[in-house]
């Protein structure tokens, strides 16, 4: 593949630690992108928010100067003339600083604020609605405890670098400009003192950022493995009890906790060194000015109010390189969250909706496949060369071994994949030139699982039609035969599926299921092992329920239990992803071939 070469696609490098410089590049770029894309319904927030950090700034450094000059020139005035005016206005102008700068503060904090929280909300929604966009394909290889990382800590540490970290290093640079530029305007000489304490300060800052790159990244990958490991786990729940697995994974937990708390504590014991490093040199270089400076005053050289002024911009000088400090590592790991994000955002359903849809606005049901040819992995083709036909309205059963592709020649029906060569057709149109929203109201699918979403029997009923009535989610119950359990559930049709009490057994999930498909009323209707947890009377019941849900369309049901294929038209029995027997029931039992094994099997089975 060229990927290696290229711009990296979506979320195929993630794991990789090493890319090479046009890869880097690349990533680099695909994030900064995504970033000016969130930033730009924002501009004037953005702007207000800097126009709002310089004028605090300003005033914040105001304040010493005004000091200075309180002590040196009006103090003076009012002890040799009595003068009243000129210190009061200093002190006047000195209180307006201060207020300007609080109210300036207070303004660019909630500016910021809203701003970042506005980008986080457009990402986080961004994230979602391309995480469920995404192609089946996607899904079946890209774990929920990636996405689940990818929604929760990688727009964590986004959220510390825009909610607290972007603050800080604006207004912390800003601030060490202007006190900088002050003090050298002020007097040079302590300017240079201060020159000289940065060698130190910088080296210490360095020594911070390279080692602290490491732990941090370390520490993400920990974090990442933490939710990673927890989410298998607990979706895996039954079989973890099942198996008695708690001890063992408590143990693998365990160890994952264990690496992220030992990644957080180096980290930690980093800042232990640097953050009171930097307040030593901070402090020794107050020393030193006020050394030098005060032996100047001595000697008459330098006024006692710019001592006091240049002491006050030493000590302000030393706090925001701390804080650039610290914004490093949010910087890192927001943009490595950043690359991680805008990953996933640049993959491309392997389904694509059609550029020009064909209308088909009432489908009959009529499914062909025309040399159909499918694979998971390019070289290893699950279903070699598939011809069918299947005319409107007839009930197909499609059985075989397991792994023989049943399931995935369904998945292909209702276009979870497409096919790698030749055509899969409804009505004579490939299915890749349909609408989603016209196929998913032609072809319908019904798993094993049932999924059940939070919400009451009702809801989950109602998904099948959007909008339907009472009425009419209880006919289609009534249909399935799923009535008279829904009306013995503590609320009837509003009690809450996943509520403890409203749980229901795996055979009424089913029923749920089917009458959620009823409602539907597609054309296509596809089961897949949708009557396995039914008991055999609940599969009788089913079965009569089935038959007026089967009426008037095409279905293809793939069951391992015989009694279900019994109401099939035809069955097709498949072999390693060919048809090899094809037939209505009864030909097929009355002849020799394999499904007559199967099924004189099973009846004896019964017996
Ligand atoms: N997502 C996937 N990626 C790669 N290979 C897959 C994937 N899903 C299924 N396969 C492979 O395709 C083959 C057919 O699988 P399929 O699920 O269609 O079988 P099946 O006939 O439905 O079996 P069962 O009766 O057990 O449900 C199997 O060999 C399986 O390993
Ligand atoms: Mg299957």
């Amino acid at each position: 593949m060229s990927a290696t070469t290229t711009a990296p696609a979506g979320t195929a490098d993630e794991d990789e630690t090493r890319l090479s410089r046009a890869q880097s590049k690349a990533v680099r770029q695909r994030s900064l992108r995504l970033l000016g894309d969130l930033m730009r319904p924002h501009r004037k927030g953005l702007w207000l928010a800097g126009v709002l950090v310089v004028v605090s700034t300003v005033a914040q450094v105001a304040g010493p100067a005004l000091i200075a000059t309180a002590i040196d020139t009006t103090l003076v005035r009012l002890r040799d003339h009595g003068e009243w005016g000129p210190l009061l206005m200093v002190g006047g102008l000195y209180v307006v600083a201060a207020a300007v700068a609080g109210l300036s503060i207070s303004g660019y904090v909630r500016t910021a604020a809203r701003v970042s929280q506005g980008i986080l909300l457009d990402l986080r929604r961004r994230v979602f609605r391309q995480t469920q966009r995404l192609s089946l394909e996607f899904h079946e290889s890209y774990t929920s405890g990636r996405i689940i990382s990818r929604q929760t800590s990688d727009l964590e540490s986004l959220r510390d670098l825009l909610d607290s970290g972007l603050t800080s290093i604006v207004s912390g640079v800003l601030m060490m400009l202007v006190t900088g530029v002050s003090l050298f305007l002020l007097d040079w000489r302590t300017g240079l003192v201060l020159a000289a304490s940065l060698i130190p300060a910088l080296a210490l800052t360095r020594w911070f950022q390279t080692r602290s790159q490491v732990y941090y990244r370390e520490q993400r990958t920990a974090s990442a493995r933490v939710i990673v490991n927890f989410v298998e786990t607990m979706t895996g729940i039954r079989a973890v009890q099942a198996f008695r697995r708690e001890r063992a994974n408590d143990v693998t937990y365990g160890e994952l906790a264990e690496d992220y708390r030992a990644a957080n504590a180096r980290a930690m014991g980093l800042n232990g060194i640097y953050s009171p490093g930097l307040v030593l040199i901070g402090n020794v270089t107050v020393a030193v000015a006020l050394l030098v400076g005060g032996l100047r005053v001595f000697h008459g050289d330098l006024d006692v109010g710019v001592l006091v002024a240049v002491l006050l911009y030493v000590k302000r000088f030393f706090g925001p390189i701390q804080e650039i400090g610290m914004f490093y590592n949010s910087f890192q790991s927001a943009s490595a969250a950043l690359e991680k994000i805008s990953g996933l955002l640049a993959e491309e359903p392997t389904v694509v909706e059609p550029a020009k849809p064909v209308p088909l606005e009432h489908a009959r049901g009529h499914v062909q496949l025309r040399g159909v040819e499918f694979a998971y992995v390019q070289g290893r083709p699950v279903l070699p060369r598939m011809d069918l036909d299947v005319p409107a309205g007839q009930t197909v059963a499609l059985v075989g071994a397991t792994g023989a592709g049943k399931s995935t020649l369904a998945k292909l029906l209702a276009r979870f994949y497409d096919v790698t060569a030749g055509s899969l057709e409804l009505d004579g149109v490939d299915v890749r030139d349909l609408s989603g929203h016209d196929l998913r109201r032609a072809v319908v699918m019904v798993t094993q699982e049932a999924y059940l979403f939070s919400g009451s029997v009702r809801d989950n009923i109602a998904m099948g039609k959007p909008g339907a009535t009472l009425e009419e989610v209880q006919a289609a119950a009534k249909a399935v035969g799923a009535h008279d359990f829904i009306e013995q559930l503590p609320y009837g049709y509003d009690t809450d599926v996943n509520k403890r009490g409203g749980r229901v057994s795996a055979g009424q999930r089913q029923l749920l299921s089917f009458a959620r498909a009823f409602l539907a009323d597609p054309a296509v209707l596809i089961l897949d092992e949708a009557t396995s947890s039914l008991d055999i009377p609940g599969e009788r019941l089913v079965q009569r329920g089935l038959q007026t849900l089967l009426a008037d369309r095409t279905a293809l049901i793939i069951a391992h239990r015989l009694s279900t294929v019994a109401i099939a038209d035809r069955v097709l029995v498949m072999e390693h992803g060919v048809v090899v027997e094809d037939g209505s029931p009864a030909e097929l039992i009355g002849g020799e071939g394999r499904f007559a094994a199967l099924h004189a099997a099973w009846r004896d089975s019964l017996v």
